[in-house]
Order: structure tokens, then sequence, then C-alpha cells
């Protein structure tokens, strides 16, 4: 399992080498990602309330995501991580600008369509775990199946349930599991619909750094093994640190965008960041 993933790893970098050095000497370089954009946002604003009361959250953000890759969204709070985060994701309507999310353009679209949209592209996992506290560890993996009335491909099932090492707590209800277990129970839910894109707002922001390194883990494991394109918020540095690129906001625009970085170097961005305020 890990010389697969160390395979495969090998062969990212071998191919982002090609990418970089292809950009070099193409014209429109900067504009082209390293993979396919899964989703790709263009002069994003949002402002909240009208008049003299009007905050603008996000001043005009544009970003794309690639394909099998772990980005991680960092920023002072009240930078717009949270909103940009939803606007990518089709829960909330930018004020202004377009996203696209496996190529459909998405801030036009009915709210039926942007509801089955969201059911088959995307995931999500929240720093308070949202799990449904009447449902089994189980139900509440294959929940998103069934409100789409989709059977789980048996094979998927469990290799996710594996993943996660949960194959013992399937019967448990949240309230009889730990933080950690709760956390991977909701990690399972959102890789079991296999979605183009997985967002992630603070998911290790409620547990200990063990129990969270855990959850990492396993996010870094998805996309290793998996192939999977997660889009994670976090204050935390060590958490920015397992991600292949690190997008910093501030004040609504996007301050800094830099691949993989060690946790010391994301430590000072930071507190560069917070003094420049
Ligand atoms: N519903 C709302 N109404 C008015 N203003 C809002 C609303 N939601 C967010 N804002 C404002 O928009 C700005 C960006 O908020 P957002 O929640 O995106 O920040 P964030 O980077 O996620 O912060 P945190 O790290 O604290 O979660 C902030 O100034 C916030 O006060
Ligand atoms: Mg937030």
């Amino acid at each position: 399992m890990k010389s697969t993933a160390v395979q495969e790893r090998d062969h990212t970098s071998a191919s982002e080498t090609l990418d970089r050095l292809e950009r070099q000497f193409t014209p429109e370089a900067d504009f082209t990602p390293n993979g396919n954009p899964v989703v790709q946002a263009r002069g994003i604003t949002r402002t909240y309330g009208k008049g003299d009361a009007a905050v603008p959250a996000l001043a005009g953000v544009d970003i794309d995501i690639t394909e099998g890759r772990l980005t991680a969204i960092m920023g002072p709070s009240g930078s717009g991580k949270s909103t940009l985060m939803h606007i990518l994701a089709g829960l909330d309507q930018p004020t202004a600008g377009n996203v696209w999310i496996d190529g459909t353009e998405i801030t036009h679209l009915k709210e039926k369509r942007l509801t089955q949209l969201r059911r088959d592209k995307i995931g999500f996992i929240f720093q308070s775990f949202n799990l449904l506290a009447t449902l089994t560890a189980d139900e509440n993996i294959v929940l998103p199946l069934s409100l789409a009335r989709r059977k789980a491909d048996e094979a998927w099932r469990r290799s996710v349930i594996e993943a996660v090492g949960l194959q013992n707590r399937l019967t448990h209800r949240p309230a009889e599991l730990s933080g950690g277990q709760q956390q991977r129970v909701a990690v399972a839910r959102a890789l079991i619909t296999r979605p183009a894109v997985l967002f992630a707002d603070e998911p290790t922001g409620n547990l200990d750094s063990r129990t969270g390194g855990e959850v990492l883990d396993l996010l870094r494991r998805s996309v290793d093994e998996f192939g999977q394109t997660i889009i994670m918020v976090t204050h935390d540095a060590g958490a920015a640190s397992i991600a292949d690129r690190v997008v910093f906001l501030k004040d609504g625009r996007v301050e800094l965008d830099e691949d993989r970085m060690t946790r010391d170097h994301i430590y000072d961005t930071i507190k560069n960041l917070e003094v420049a305020r």
C-alpha cells in the first residue's frame, strides 16, 4: 500500500515538473493549471449587507483547483475563507463573478439543479462533524447515497470503511463514538459518493492533535491513493503542511499562493500576514 502511494507521489512530482517546464515555454503560462481544474472561480466578490453597513467579505478572487491535489486555504479570522468555500461549493451566491464545478457554471443554476450537482459532485466535512444522532455509523456513511436513491458500490464502500478504520464501529451511533471516530465517519460519508471535490472547513478544529493527525493522514491518503481532490480551510500550520498547495487570503483577496510549504514557513507567513493588518 505504502509503496503504491510513494510511486504515485513520484509520478505526480514528475508530471508536475513536466507541467512546470511546459508552462515556462507557453506564453499564457501563468494561467495554465497543473492538471484539470475541477473548480474554477473568476472575479468572485461577496458583499454582505448594503449601504453603510456593507461588509466586503471577498474582493475579487480568481482561483483554479486542480484535480487530485489537496489545497489548503488559510488566512486571518474574517479574511473570507468560509465565504469563499461556501461560494465554491454552491452553498452561497457571489455578489459578482463565476464558478465552474467540473465544467458546469453554477452561479446561474436553478436551486434544483444546484442541489443535484452538489449531491453528485461535492463532499463536505465540517468542523462539528454534522452526523445524524439517530443513525448508526454505517447509516451515516451511506446517507448521501440514500438521499440520492443510489446504491453503494459494495467494493468501494468496503474500501472506504477500511481506509477510515471503522470496521468494528459500524453499528455504533455518534454518541457512542469518540470525536476522532465521528470525524472519520464524516470523512467516509464525504468519500462514499466519490465526489469530484471534497470541501473541508476546519476538519480538525474540534480534535486533539493526535486524533486530528489521524484525520489529516486519512485526507492525505485519499488524495494519494484514490486521487481525491480536496479543499481544506484550516488555521493550523501543521494541517496545512500536508497540503500540495497553500492559498492565503487576506481582506477578501488571495495574498499568497504557494506549492507545498513546511510547517515553519507557513507559521512565519501567517505571523507576517497578521502583523501587516
Ligand atoms: N452572514 C454574514 N453577514 C454579514 N457579514 C458576514 C456574514 N458572514 C461573514 N461575514 C463577514 O465577512 C467576512 C468574512 O467572513 P468569513 O466567515 O468568510 O471569514 P473566515 O476567514 O472564515 O473567518 P474565521 O477564520 O473566523 O472562520 C468577515 O468580516 C465577516 O464578519
Ligand atoms: Mg470560517
